[in-house]
């Protein structure tokens, strides 16, 4: 039986792949950081069916530990802080986790078995302000925040560790995808979850910054298949994974209203907290690397993906009542 660790499990991603490789025949090990109270909200279904231990990125001997007892053949690592305006307000902490965690994790894989294979979870943030049109593996990165300054960083380690120690690591660029699971502050889901309390009467209004960005949205689940080809193949490689379909946030808003039968100018209102000190005006990605190489394909279109997450958090709010619906 293969073993995957993953890091950032209890994140959208993490808690998709968990279950994905659990499918497949996996034992997973799934890495997490101490907290005061569990938060387990993504991984209550399956953690019976994991191994869950302690690690932080932060911490080096955690994470040489961690290899060292359960010895697994694939690190997946998804742990970061990935929320973009936060690594305007906490810039040093985000590089600690984001950029240098991936060195951690490089040297204690080079320090305890190099045959491990390495997934790095860079992003389309790097692409920032965008050089050409679509985005693809060879497009040159502007990052527009700390957050994508840092996802540099982890991209080109990741390339580094593999050029000096011939260590199997792989970058996926992967652009915005969402879920149900999504965090409730990224704006697909702050929309998809108030559209459903403006729908059920528990909400007026929905406050956001840019309506006008761009990005080529896809659905996690079928991202964290294109993360586990690149581990599978014969040899290490970069590769973008993307729709390859751009749709701004007020047409997100126009689909999502419009699916719970509402008018989205009625209720979004412009709110200058929302917008960033720089901004990505526009992401859409080439896939067609993955696709030669990998066969990975997208199966959900963005309208579906749209009426996934506001009939999910339609029926979660109806299930649960005005609480924070439980994810997923
Ligand atoms: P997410 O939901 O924000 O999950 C992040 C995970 O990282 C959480 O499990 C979090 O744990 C964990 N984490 C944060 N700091 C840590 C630390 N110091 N040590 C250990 N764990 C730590 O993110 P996601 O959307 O699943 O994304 C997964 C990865 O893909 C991230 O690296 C993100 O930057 C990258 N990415 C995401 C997208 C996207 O559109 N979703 C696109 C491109 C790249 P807690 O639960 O304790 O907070
Ligand atoms: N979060 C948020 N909240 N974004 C808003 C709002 C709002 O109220 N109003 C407009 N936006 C705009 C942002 O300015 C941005 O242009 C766009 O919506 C998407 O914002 P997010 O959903 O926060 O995602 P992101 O694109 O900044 O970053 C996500 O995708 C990256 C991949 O490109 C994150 O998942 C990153 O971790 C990931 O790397």
């Amino acid at each position: 039986m293969p073993k995957a660790l993953i890091t950032g499990i209890t994140g959208q991603d993490g808690s998709y792949l968990a279950e994905f490789l659990l499918d497949q025949g996996y034992e997973v090990v799934g890495m997490v950081r101490r907290t005061s109270t569990v938060n387990f909200d993504r991984i209550r279904q399956f953690q019976d069916r994991i191994a869950v231990v302690q690690g932080d990125l932060l911490d080096q001997v955690s994470l040489i530990n961690i290899l060292h007892e359960h010895r697994p053949q694939e690190v997946y690592n998804l742990a970061a802080q990935s929320f973009v305006p936060t690594s305007f307000e906490q810039p040093v902490l985000t590089g600690e986790f984001t950029a240098l965690g991936v060195t951690r994790m490089l040297d204690a894989i080079r320090t305890v078995d190099r045959s491990i294979r390495f997934y790095q979870a860079s992003s389309s943030e790097m692409f920032g302000k965008v050089h050409e049109v679509p985005q693809r593996e060879t497009t040159p990165f502007h990052p527009r925040s700390p957050y994508g300054v840092a996802k540099v960083y982890g991209h080109w380690i990741t390339i580094n560790y593999r050029e000096s120690y011939d260590l199997f690591a792989c970058s996926g660029i992967l652009f915005n995808h969402e879920s149900p699971r999504r965090g409730l502050e990224f704006v697909t889901r702050k929309i998809t979850h108030t559209v459903a309390r403006i729908k059920l009467g528990l909400a007026e209004e929905l406050r956001l910054g840019n309506l006008d960005a761009r990005r080529d949205w896809g659905f996690a689940p079928d991202y964290v298949r294109g993360m586990w080809r690149m581990l599978q193949h014969d040899r290490p490689d970069d590769y973008v994974i993307a729709t390859g379909e751009t749709h701004s946030v007020r047409e997100f808003c126009q689909e999502a209203f419009g699916h719970a039968g509402l008018d989205w100018e009625k209720h979004v209102v412009a709110d200058p907290r929302y917008f960033r000190p720089a901004e990505v005006d526009l992401l859409v990605g080439d896939a067609g690397k993955a696709a030669r190489v990998l066969g990975w394909k997208p199966a959900v279109t963005f309208r579906d993906l749209v009426r996934i997450m506001v009939d999910a958090d339609l029926a979660a709010l109806r299930q649960g009542g005005d609480h924070t619906p439980r994810v997923g």
